[in-house]
């Protein structure tokens, strides 16, 4: 395979991922627990799904009535703009309509809409759906869906995750409500990580060490091992499983109101689990950060008043009443907070250390960098 197919159909592995519909109502029941009215009378889009495939389509549809919605969109994507063309059958849903097009099926994006009971039976669901080709491919950055976007309450979805910064700066500038699944690593980009630090955007509330589990279409190359943990957690076939997605929200939910129980200083010390801090006769502090290096977000000291350097994955347990997010320290941001650099001299004893990181001195006098670091500090 030539290089730039093989790059294509990396791409489109990325591309390309169907969400359960399990983890679809795990995540939004957080939502309706906090707030049960959190959609009545609102306009939802879903603008990277295909109805007919897609379980967000499936889910809200189903739940149209119970959550008192006012309108669902849900708009897809011309299989001819796709990166990844796998052989795009049409649905017989779709040929059996009056109005099936063989050549716009495969070049116009297509919107499902669903608002009333169409069929008379007395209920709005999935069963109403309406549905026409779109004018064009149904691109998110198409004037058509713009338009869809801005007469919408909220934006969810699992949009393409090659387009992750796009397509999150395209809901904020347009100020929606909105639900996607990103890869973890986009919390630390510098469009996202500035939104999380503000409390603009945060962690949905499913936890991110929980492996989920994506359809693939028919044919994707399939890690054994993924395969295998996919199917461990029962789905076998053309799905896959994805260890570092998490959700990205603005609607609130209750998981990120509660409180980290944590100990003081002097008890993690003593009893902490982690054989880093227990023992020990402080903890760590870095060379060129006026803060303390804690490798465990359970290690937290929750009597320690000034800035502390935590792995990425407190993010997950974040609560704003708890901590206030002073800054990271991937990409430039080190050189932001002012990170002072580093002397030569240390850099002849870890040549991997770069200017513009955090660094301590480990208890041999070597100089050493941690895992990339939130900085953050209990909120007075
Ligand atoms: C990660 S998949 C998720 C599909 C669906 N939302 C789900 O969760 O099952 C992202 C979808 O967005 C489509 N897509 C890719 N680029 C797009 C674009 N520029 N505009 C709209 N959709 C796009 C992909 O073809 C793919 O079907």
């Amino acid at each position: 395979m030539a290089n730039e197919s093989l790059s294509k159909a990396k791409e489109a592995k990325n591309d390309e991922f169907y969400t359960q519909y399990h983890d679809i109502e795990k995540e939004i029941s957080a939502y309706l627990e906090y707030n049960p009215d959190v959609f009545r009378g609102k306009t939802v889009l879903l603008p990277c799904d295909d109805p007919e495939w897609s379980n967000f389509t499936k889910y809200f549809a189903q739940n149209f009535e119970t959550f008192g919605l006012k309108k669902l969109i849900s708009t897809s994507y011309a299989p001819e703009s796709k990166r990844y063309k796998y052989g795009y059958q049409p649905t017989l849903f779709e040929t059996e309509a009056p109005h099936f097009d063989a050549d716009k099926t495969k070049t116009h994006g297509k919107i499902f809409v669903l608002d009333h009971d169409v069929t008379g039976d007395g209920k709005i669901n999935v069963e109403d759906l309406e549905w026409q080709y779109l004018e064009g491919d149904g691109d998110f950055r198409s004037k058509e869906i713009c338009k869809l976007r801005d007469q919408a309450d909220f934006i969810i979805t699992n949009p393409p995750f090659s387009l992750f910064r796009e397509f999150l700066a395209w809901i904020m500038e347009a100020n929606k409500k909105f639900l996607i699944i990103g890869n973890m690593n986009a919390i630390t980009y510098k469009e996202t990580f500035p939104l999380i630090k503000d409390n603009e955007v945060w962690l949905g509330a499913t936890g991110f060490v929980t492996d989920m589990v994506f359809g693939v279409p028919e044919g994707t190359i399939v890690k054994e091992s993924d395969k295998l943990k996919a199917e461990r957690l029962g789905y076998v076939g053309n799905y896959t499983r994805l260890g570092n997605s998490c959700w990205f929200t603005n609607i609130d939910h209750g998981r990120r109101h509660q409180f980290l129980p944590l100990m003081t200083m002097a008890d993690n010390l003593k009893f902490s689990r982690h054989k880093e801090i227990r023992g020990i006769s402080s903890y760590i502090h870095y060379e060129n950060y006026d803060a303390i290096e804690v490798p465990y977000t359970d290690a937290i000291p929750n009597d320690y008043e000034g800035i502390m350097g935590v792995p990425v994955s407190f993010l997950d347990k974040y609560c704003p009443e708890q901590f206030v997010i002073i800054g990271q320290t991937q990409g430039d941001s080190g050189k932001e907070l002012g990170l002072k650099p580093f002397p030569r001299e240390l850099k002849k004893l870890n040549p991997s250390l770069r200017d513009g990181q955090l660094y301590y001195i480990d208890e041999e006098g070597f100089p050493q960098k941690p895992y990339a670091r939130i900085l953050i500090r209990k909120k007075q």
